[in-house]
């Protein structure tokens, strides 16, 4: 016998306003032809100031726990991924707590930017297998539009905002991958990389945010290599194959990158749940928006096998492996 986190809801928010790239050529020197071809994106959220981070947290977390047929009080954890929290303290989980009322329990925020989620939601199975929560709410939540320089249209036609949440919940598996939940993960970081995405600010030298800066190639290449190798890593440790996989759920930073990505792995792109052409690049939010999609839409369904991946700023990577 063995503790399982499993999935037992979705949700997700996005934000009202669409910027498509026809609104992004009013703004910068750029065109709908450039950004699709580049990118595969068509339109991205931009949240507005009654929007802010832990708003959009908080109304993915409700969707999820409706969808989870639960309320506050069946919850003893938050975990949020983001790295533009509301305020630089407090986190956004305590202020999601205190949105929907959770009782006092565990809550805290995980930032590894566009891995953040992954990193959640590793960290949360280990809470759950060790008996510190049972039932927890991981959340991504950016409001990455913040950190734009939107006169630099190598960066400000990326990024998009909004949440994603899931709700996981112990249970008893017998220990093997027919189990239900999270079932094997590996999380990376390598500090040396930590210029080629960054911002040039925060509080503890600027007392600003700063706003972000990338070299966009060299991510581009780190994000194809080290993302299959990840993915291949995590089937060859359980000795699973691509066929065995029923869901690619990938960050969605670039089409290119995710096309790359599963050409390598050899797994069909109708096995791949892509958001980038509607979302652009939400950083810790797009894997759960993603998921919420897709098990809403009914692709996604109970018992499959779906594998997220993501690779962000730092840099960080990594993958998990959930049966739903
Ligand atoms: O989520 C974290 C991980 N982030 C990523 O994974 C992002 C990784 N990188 C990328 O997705 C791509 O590198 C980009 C989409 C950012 C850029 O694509 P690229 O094919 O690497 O283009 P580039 O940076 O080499 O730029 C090509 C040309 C340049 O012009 P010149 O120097 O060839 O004259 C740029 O100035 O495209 C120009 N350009 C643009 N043109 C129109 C750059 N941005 C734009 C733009 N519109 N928005």
């Amino acid at each position: 016998m063995q503790k399982r986190a499993v999935v037992i809801g979705t949700g997700s928010y996005l934000p009202r306003e669409i910027l498509t790239n026809a609104d992004m050529a009013k703004i910068v020197e750029t065109d709908d032809a450039w950004i699709q071809q580049r990118t595969g994106i068509k339109q991205r959220h931009r949240a507005a100031d009654d929007e802010p981070t832990s708003f959009m947290a908080t109304e993915a977390a409700k969707r999820a726990l409706e969808a989870a047929r639960l309320t506050a009080d069946d919850i003893d954890g938050i975990i949020v991924a983001t790295t533009t929290p509301d305020h630089t303290f407090p986190s956004v989980a305590v202020m999601v707590q205190a949105n929907l009322g959770v009782k006092p329990s565990t809550a805290f925020d995980v930032q590894a930017v566009c891995s953040g989620f992954v990193y959640a939601v590793t960290v949360a199975s280990s809470l759950i297998q060790t008996g510190v929560c049972k039932r927890m709410i991981v959340i991504g939540a950016e409001r990455f539009t913040n950190l734009l320089d939107w006169n630099d249209r190598t960066t400000c036609v990326l990024f998009g905002d909004g949440a994603g949440a899931v709700i996981l919940e112990a249970q008893d598996g017998q220990g093997t991958l027919q189990d239900r939940g999270v079932l094997s993960s590996y999380l990376y970081a390598d500090g040396k990389q930590k210029d080629i995405l960054k911002t040039d600010g925060g509080p503890g030298t600027t007392r600003t945010t700063g706003i972000t800066h990338m070299e966009g190639k060299e991510v581009f290449r780190h994000a194809v290599g080290h993302m299959a190798d990840i993915v291949d890593e995590v089937m060859d440790k359980n000795n699973l194959t691509s066929a065995d996989i029923d869901w690619l759920v990938p960050h969605q930073a670039n089409l290119r990158i995710i096309t790359a990505i599963a050409d390598k792995l050899q797994i069909g792109m109708d096995k791949v749940v892509l958001t980038v052409d509607q979302h652009g690049n939400t950083s810790a939010a797009s894997i759960p928006l993603a998921l919420d999609l897709a098990v809403r839409d009914g692709r996604i369904k109970q018992g499959q096998m779906v594998m997220i991946e993501a690779l962000g700023a730092g840099l960080t990577w990594g993958a998990a492996l959930i049966r739903f």
